[in-house]
């Protein structure tokens, strides 16, 4: 099967493609409603979108070429739309107000708000440090800064920062998280230093429009790796996969769980690496994820987390206190739906151990998804081993990353 496209990467393509001079085809762009409301944020600023089959075609008008918007800016469930606009917006001769729907508006901003200040940004949030978010475009000037917490999303708002800034903007981070603005900026004809575990960039840059095609998202891609671990004498290909390494760490977790699982053609496009993945149903032996691992697991972590009754010994996962942080407390949502399926959990303030086989089937359940994509995906899948019926409460939030995924499953089972 042929996944949508990455959806990080989509982001990154559409805000770099709005910044450069001229237009930009884009093409396997995530259908996501995440990259959607990229898009629409981008049209608020004045940046003109078309959009055909899987494709877009932005026309950038520079890096001076974002207009205010008089509405809103909505990110609706989109951190990253929120975290790297926030970065890119600090820098304008203008000001904007972003928000969020209301599981954003409870996410941390804290984060991106700080590096961005000591910057000269001057950004409004709650006393809590939520959404939404009053940007007062500055002049800027670059920094150094070592990320408190490893996170992609915050990395990319102050490199996107830096753009707009005067002199060096160099970020440090002590783990090594998705390097796909690094990776999107250099495509774009920005040079990015790199000398140990710090970027720099510097302001004033020109960025150069291209046609780039996005690989198909590993992220959406783990689901039915997943689903075909639990079905017995499943085979699947998943074609045109990105692979780039900073991603691609839950392929080396299911193979050391004993998954057969190979890498097949892989090739460079853009500077992200892309190859199809073959699986074929093995029995999983389960293991401890933790430490420098969570940050390249973080979003295949749900579903990592629902295959542990589906194991021999059992899930542990440690060090993902981040987990609580993304668009539902996953560490809690994870814990009471398998415990639902019947499953023993025990949870933790920073990750959860699951029993594997010898607790029992896991058997059909009402699950709770709590408006998050990845929950809704990940019980979907797990549902299939299980003994009887389950049903997704709010299933459509799947649509936030993965639109169509139900049919996708269906017809990948149905095979
Ligand atoms: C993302 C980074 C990660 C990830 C999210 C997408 C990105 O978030 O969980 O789904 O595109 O940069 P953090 O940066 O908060 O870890």
């Amino acid at each position: 099967m042929a996944l949508p496209g990455d959806k990080s990467i989509s982001h990154r393509y559409a805000m770099l493609a709005a910044l450069a001079n001229g237009t930009s085809k884009i093409e396997n762009f995530s259908p996501a409603a995440d990259c959607r409301s990229t898009i629409e944020c981008l049209r608020r600023l004045g940046v003109r979108v078309e959009s055909s089959g899987h494709g877009v075609r932005i026309a950038g008008s520079g890096l001076k070429g974002l207009k205010r918007s008089r509405r809103t800016l909505d990110a609706e469930n989109s951190g990253t739309t929120m975290r790297l606009l926030t970065g890119i917006l600090a820098g304008q001769e203008f000001d904007s107000t972003i928000t969020g729907d209301p599981s954003l508006r409870r996410r941390p901003m804290g984060r991106v708000i700080e590096p961005l200040t000591q910057m000269d940004a001057e950004i409004g949030a709650s006393d809590a440090g939520f959404a939404p978010l009053t940007i007062h475009g500055r002049r800027l000037h670059g920094i150094e800064y070592t990320l408190p917490v490893p996170s992609a999303q915050v990395k990319s708002a102050i490199m996107l920062a830096g753009l707009f800034a005067d002199g060096a903007t160099s970020v440090t981070e002590p783990v090594r998280t998705r390097d796909h603005t690094e990776l999107a900026l250099e495509e774009f004809g920005v040079k990015v230093e790199r000398s140990g575990r710090a970027l720099t960039v510097r302001g004033g840059a020109e960025l150069q429009p291209r046609n780039l095609a996005v690989p198909g998202d590993l992220s959406s891609g783990v689901f039915f790796l997943a689903a075909a671990l639990i079905l017995p004498e499943s085979n699947l290909v998943l074609h045109d996969t990105g692979v780039n390494p900073t991603r691609a760490a839950v392929l080396d977790v299911l193979a050391g769980w004993g998954a057969t699982i190979s890498l097949l053609s892989v090739r460079e496009a853009a500077g992200e690496l892309v190859g199809d993945i073959a699986i074929r149903n093995s029995p999983l032996e389960g293991g401890v994820i933790e430490g420098g691992d969570v940050a390249q697991l973080i979003d295949e972590l749900p579903m990592l987390a629902a295959l542990g009754p589906y194991t021999e010994r059992g899930v542990e996962i440690r060090d993902a206190r981040e987990l609580r942080l993304k668009e539902s407390d996953r560490i809690a949502v994870v814990a009471e739906n398998l415990r639902r399926m019947g499953a023993t959990v025990e949870e933790r303030p920073d990750g959860l151990r699951i029993e594997g086989r010898s607790a029992g089937k896991p058997r059909g359940a009402e699950i709770e998804t709590k408006g998050d994509h990845r929950i809704a995906m990940a019980f979907s899948v797990a549902a299939l081993g299980a003994e009887g019926k389950s049903t997704i409460r709010g299933a459509e939030c799947a649509d936030v990353s993965f639109p169509g995924f139900y049919e996708a499953l269906e017809k990948v089972v149905e095979r």
